[in-house]
Order: structure tokens, then sequence, then C-alpha cells
């Protein structure tokens, strides 16, 4: 597949089917995880592959639970589509093949400005995950419910408190009926300017 094209069509999947996911396509993933670009190449990521179903369950129980809350909150955007499927999602956790947690190390080794280069060290990774997972025919869908329950995950999974946890990834084939496509955003002139603000792209 060319790139060009898992770019365009790795919309998020959030039904899966139960076919499983080798080891060896896992191990692919994270390869490609782990060769995106991060501050000073301090590479100072983990990313734990959760297979086991009680965890799985558990981080079922979580995102339904945040995502109740989230709904009850937020009005009509609880009608869009990232919020309609949240509860299929929730339910049908302990099901999905592979949960991948990607962590991030804590602290104050990425400087102190407006950026947040934690974020920025570990969010190509994931995306080079979800990339490589869509050439693969595999689905994803980034998620960050679970940071709710931040330090229950940290005591389930025993993640040391010198790391946090970014985003929860689950990775499955798609469900029967759920399609790849093309992803929808905004016209490029609303947001891309040249030269000067508000001035269009050639
Ligand atoms: C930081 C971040 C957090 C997200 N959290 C969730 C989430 O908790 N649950 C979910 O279903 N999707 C989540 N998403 C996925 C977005 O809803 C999705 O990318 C967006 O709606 C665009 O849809 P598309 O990727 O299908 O084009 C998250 C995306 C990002 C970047």
């Amino acid at each position: 597949m060319e790139l060009s094209e898992a770019i365009r069509t790795q919309r998020a999947i959030r039904h899966f089917s139960d076919r499983p996911v080798s080891d060896e396509t896992v191990r692919t993933l994270m390869e490609a995880a782990t060769s995106a670009p991060n501050a000073g190449n301090r590479q100072q990521w983990r990313f734990l592959v959760v297979r086991d179903r009680e965890a799985k369950r558990r981080f079922g129980d979580w995102y339904l639970r945040a995502w109740t809350d989230t709904v009850s909150r937020i009005g009509d955007e609880a009608n869009a589509q990232p919020y309609r499927s949240g509860g299929v999602l929730g339910e049908q956790m302990e099901n999905i093949p592979v949960l991948v947690l990607a962590c991030i190390a804590a602290g104050s080794a990425y400087g102190t400005g407006n950026l947040d280069l934690r974020g920025a060290s570990i969010y190509p990774a994931v995306q080079n995950l979800m990339l490589t997972a869509r050439s693969l025919g595999l689905g994803t869908v980034i998620t960050t419910m679970h940071t709710q329950f931040e330090s229950e995950v940290k005591q389930l999974l025993g993640i040391p408190d010198e790391f946090d946890t970014a985003a929860l990834i689950p990775v499955g084939y798609p469900a029967r009926g759920v399609e790849f496509g093309d992803v929808s955003r905004g016209p490029l002139d609303d947001v891309v300017f040249q030269d000067r603000w508000a001035n269009p792209l050639d």
C-alpha cells in the first residue's frame, strides 16, 4: 500500500473482529513505533502490549466509566461519531486481540517551555504504529479515556512512577462490515497559510 493511501484512509476503527493478531505482526508494529522521532533521541518511551483478558476487561470497565461521564457532560457533541461508538468500544475491549499502552517518562527532562515535549515524543510513535497497522489491514483507534484511572492502570500493570501513560491503542482486524475509508477533515485553506497568517496557499 502507498503510504499516502494509508494516511488518507487510516480512520479510527472501533469495532473489531476476534481474528487473532500474530506475535510477528505485533513486533512489526512495535518496530514501527520505536522508529519514530522523539526529543533528543532519548527514547524515553515504553510500550505495554496487553493481551491478558482480565487486564483488557479492566480497561473496558474504565473506558465505559470515563465515556459515560464524558457524554453526560458534553451535550449534543455526544452524538458525534467518536462518542457514539464509545460504549461498544468499552464493552468489547476484552475481546479486542491486542491493546497497546504507550507510556512516556514523567519528570522535567523534556524542558519547561510552552510545548508539550513529552506528548510530542510519544504521539509520533503512536502514529507510526497506527499507520503501519493500517498498511497491514489492522484497525486502530488512539484513546485516552483510561487516563482518568491513571493510578489504577499503573497499579494493575506494575508501571513505575517514573512513567505516565499517554494513549491506549486497541489493535485488531475490523469487524465484518466495518471498512477503512477516507478521513473527514475540513478544507485545507482554512488551516494552511502561505508566507503570512491567513494568506491562502498557492
Ligand atoms: C489525543 C486523542 C485522544 C483520543 N481519544 C479517543 C478516545 O478516548 N476514544 C475514541 O474512540 N477516540 C479517541 N480519539 C480518536 C478521535 O476521536 C478521532 O481521531 C477523530 O474523531 C477523527 O476521526 P478519524 O480518525 O476516524 O478520522 C482520540 C484522538 C486523539 C488524537
